[in-house]
């Protein structure tokens, strides 16, 4: 009995030994990683404010399609914000209001997406495109939601290439296949794959997962899914969600790096981490 409280003792000794020693452990190899992922985030923010003076010299201008929606509002606001393009167009079915000064210099075509064609003045002279347009099967019924997500955006594409837009920048969405079963999924892989034959010098794919914001649009079913999800984007932040500013930073960023392949796809997780960049930048 002696013996065995004495092996216990000795035991639960080394035990705390062993686990003082873990914890050591543990604590030194996050602290590590916390430091090297943190300097690596400000190396790389470091880097990225260079590209982004380096791309501002070149005095580029650009174009977005669906300013007037959520993530095309975001869009506009960060890139005055960062004041990377000489010159920045909306073109839209409607012209838009603003009343912050930082909006006076943005120019405005209101165009006929049914008559395209006839409003190719308006997609020239960009060098980039984003396009943030599209709709939903509830909103416009099956063909009007085939119509927007593909053959405005499709359209608009053709039109700015024409015009001369080197980048397109096109906000799909997470799960985009041009097999699918799913009307959503496969029209936004549809018109990712029609695009990308447009052979554009440089084509962005972004598909982000669900948008989290503070929709101005009554969506109830997507609003339940938000407040649903909600929790758990706080424990899997890539998982099924992204902040919408997050999309509308990475768009911006990843415009002023260099890349080497023609068409590059941002699955959710890289369009976190370079929205999250940003983050660092303003703190
Ligand atoms: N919601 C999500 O969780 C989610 C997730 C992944 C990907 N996406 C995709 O990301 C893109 C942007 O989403 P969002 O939620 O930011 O968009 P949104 O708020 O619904 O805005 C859509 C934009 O498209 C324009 N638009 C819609 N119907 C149109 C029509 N018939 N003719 C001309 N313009 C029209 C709207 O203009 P008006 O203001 O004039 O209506 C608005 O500027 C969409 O392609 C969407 O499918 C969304």
């Amino acid at each position: 009995m002696l013996m065995c409280k004495t092996c216990f003792k000795a035991g639960s000794a080394r035990s705390g030994v062993f686990a003082c020693l873990m914890f050591v452990f543990c604590s030194s190899f996050l602290r590590f990683h916390n430091v090297a992922g943190f300097s690596f985030s400000v190396r790389m923010t470091q880097d990225l404010q260079t590209l982004k003076e380096n791309y501002k010299a070149k005095n580029k201008t650009c174009f977005i399609l669906g300013a007037s929606g959520e993530t095309g509002k975001v869009l506009l606001k960060e890139l005055l914000q960062s004041q990377l393009f000489s010159r920045i167009t909306l073109i839209g079915r409607r012209k838009l209001t603003f009343e912050d000064e930082a909006y006076t210099n943005v120019v405005q075509e209101v165009v006929d997406f049914e008559k395209l064609d006839d409003f190719a003045s308006a997609f020239e002279g960009h060098d980039v495109g984003f396009c943030c347009l599209g709709t939903t099967k509830a909103k416009a019924g099956e063909e009007g939601f085939i119509r927007v997500d593909h053959d405005y955006v499709l359209k608009s594409a053709e039109l700015a290439k024409a015009g001369g837009c080197s980048h397109f920048n096109l906000e799909s969405s997470k799960g985009a296949e041009k097999t699918s079963n799913f009307l959503y999924l496969k029209v936004k892989g549809q018109v990712e794959a029609d695009i990308e034959a447009l052979d554009f010098v440089r084509y962005s794919i972004f598909r982000p997962a669900m948008l989290l914001v503070d929709r101005k649009e009554s969506r109830p079913t997507e609003w339940m899914a938000r407040k649903f999800l909600s929790p758990l984007s706080h424990l899997f932040p890539t998982a099924i969600t992204i902040p919408i500013n997050f999309v509308a930073r990475a768009m911006i960023n990843n415009a002023v790096i260099d890349v080497d392949n023609k068409v590059e796809i941002l699955e959710n997780k890289a369009i976190y981490n370079l929205g999250q960049l940003w983050e660092n930048e303003t703190k």
